[in-house]
């Protein structure tokens, strides 16, 4: 099976697990709010880790204006048993803050996923099994893994977010999406307080999709993911073959022969001879072609891709392509066809193009950018203009990829 153990030089270092918080002495009856007026649900005290009235607006990517009327940081899954069983309460699952559209105040609880931990637990014949606590940084994660020589999520590189939200809508970049790298994950249901373990065929992923998102846990924060472990193959190909990501690994002279090229490497013997790029080094270059594409969230304000790429017919695939020749096309293995969304906002004007404090960025049309001082009702309206001409020209419906709360 997967878990043979690890001696202590393979796992490398340990993010520090900071100590749980003390269990509170239970749940006491809630009277009245100091300003006189009931809280929204009141039946039970709250445990003293959840704090009141907080501002959200630095810890979402969009830095868009709103406050939780209650907020906890969650270090540790037995916080989650304490709070399980309140469900006449609103609850969200903040990560990153990275995929959000906050619209104005959140009057439930928010439970910003703070688990931290990652190590090495595993490997057998075939792959190394790496778990990380939901609460970790997806690219620092990125990196460890490199770090301990098991190569396989370098294409994501440099994506914003936690781990806990990479499964929820499968992130993906540059030919892989992390459903490919993903073995488990540990949830813990809020209604019961039961820790659950959902294996891959559990969480049902397709294009930016799970079970989390079908089943709408992703809103009402029902199922909280604690921790993810993932599966990196010792069979490591690198995977450049995406039209920007090949273009880039081409201006670094990366694509050739590298005589040092794969950490671990006494595992697949017939990679010495052709090994191609190391991993690091697809790696940067991901991280180069992220960087010129893609603004950084500190310097102006954005949650990535905002619509999701469309599937259509490849009846309407083929019309609007002898129409407009440079439609960038897909073809699906359901005979669908995906479209590029980020063309059809640019040849529907909306490329650099401002409404309000918000814009379509000028160097990626997909991505919705906050100029400075936005609210989510400005977000909205934006959004709902580029769906109107990318309609009105293509007759193709975009979708909003980022949650909206
Ligand atoms: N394009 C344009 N104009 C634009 C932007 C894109 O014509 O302004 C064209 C490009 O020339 C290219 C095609 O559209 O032919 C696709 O563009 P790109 O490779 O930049 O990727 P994308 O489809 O816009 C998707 C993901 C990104 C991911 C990249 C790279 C979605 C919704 N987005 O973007 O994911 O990083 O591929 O793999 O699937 C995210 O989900 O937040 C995200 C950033």
């Amino acid at each position: 099976s997967a878990r043979s153990p690890v001696t202590s030089s393979m796992i490398g270092q340990r993010a520090p697990v900071s100590a749980p918080p003390k269990p509170n002495a239970g749940w006491r009856p809630c009277s009245r709010a100091k300003n006189g007026r009931r809280h929204a649900v009141s039946e039970r005290q709250l445990p003293d880790f959840v704090e009141r009235d907080v501002d959200l607006t630095t810890r979402t990517t969009l830095a868009l204006p709103g406050r939780a009327a209650l907020y906890a940081e969650i270090r540790d899954a037995r916080q989650l048993a304490m709070l399980a069983g309140d469900n006449a309460r609103r609850r969200f699952v903040l990560g990153a803050g990275s995929n959000l559209v906050l619209t104005g105040d959140f009057d439930g609880l928010l439970l910003r996923m703070a688990i931290r931990g990652r190590e090495l637990v595993g490997d057998d014949e075939n792959a190394w099994y790496v778990r990380a606590g939901a609460g970790e940084n997806w690219h620092q994660l990125v990196l460890w893994t490199l770090a301990q020589g098991c190569p396989g999520l370098e294409n994501l590189a440099l994506i914003p977010g936690t781990v806990g939200a990479a499964p929820i809508q499968n992130i993906g970049a540059y030919g892989l999406e992390v459903a490919e790298r993903f073995q488990s994950l540990e949830a813990v249901d809020l209604a019961t307080g039961q820790t659950l373990r959902l294996d891959h065929a559990a969480c049902r992923f397709a294009y930016r999709d799970s079970v989390f998102k079908q089943e709408g846990w992703h809103l009402n924060g029902q199922r909280v993911i604690t921790r993810v472990t993932f599966r990196l193959p010792k069979a490591w190909q690198p995977l450049t073959g995406y039209g920007e990501l090949a273009a880039e690994a081409d201006r670094q002279q990366i694509r050739q022969p590298h005589p040092q090229a794969v950490p671990n490497a006494h595992f697949r013997p017939n990679l010495r001879s052709n090994p191609g790029p190391t991993p690091r080094q697809v790696a940067d270059a991901v991280i180069a072609v992220r960087r010129r594409k893609l603004p950084d969230p500190a310097a102006l304000p954005n949650a990535g891709s905002f619509f999701h790429n469309p599937q259509v017919s490849a009846a309407l695939a083929e019309r609007l392509a002898s129409a407009h020749p440079g439609l960038p096309r897909y073809p699906q293995a359901d005979g669908r066809v995906k479209l590029a969304a980020g063309w059809l906002v640019e040849h529907s004007g909306w490329k650099g193009r401002d409404l309000g404090r918000v814009g379509m960025y000028e160097k990626q049309a997909l991505v919705l950018v906050n100029r400075g001082g936005a609210s989510g009702a400005e977000v909205g309206a934006l959004a709902r203009a580029v769906q109107t001409d990318v309609r009105e020209r293509f007759g193709v419906e975009l979708t909003p990829e980022p949650v909206f709360l």
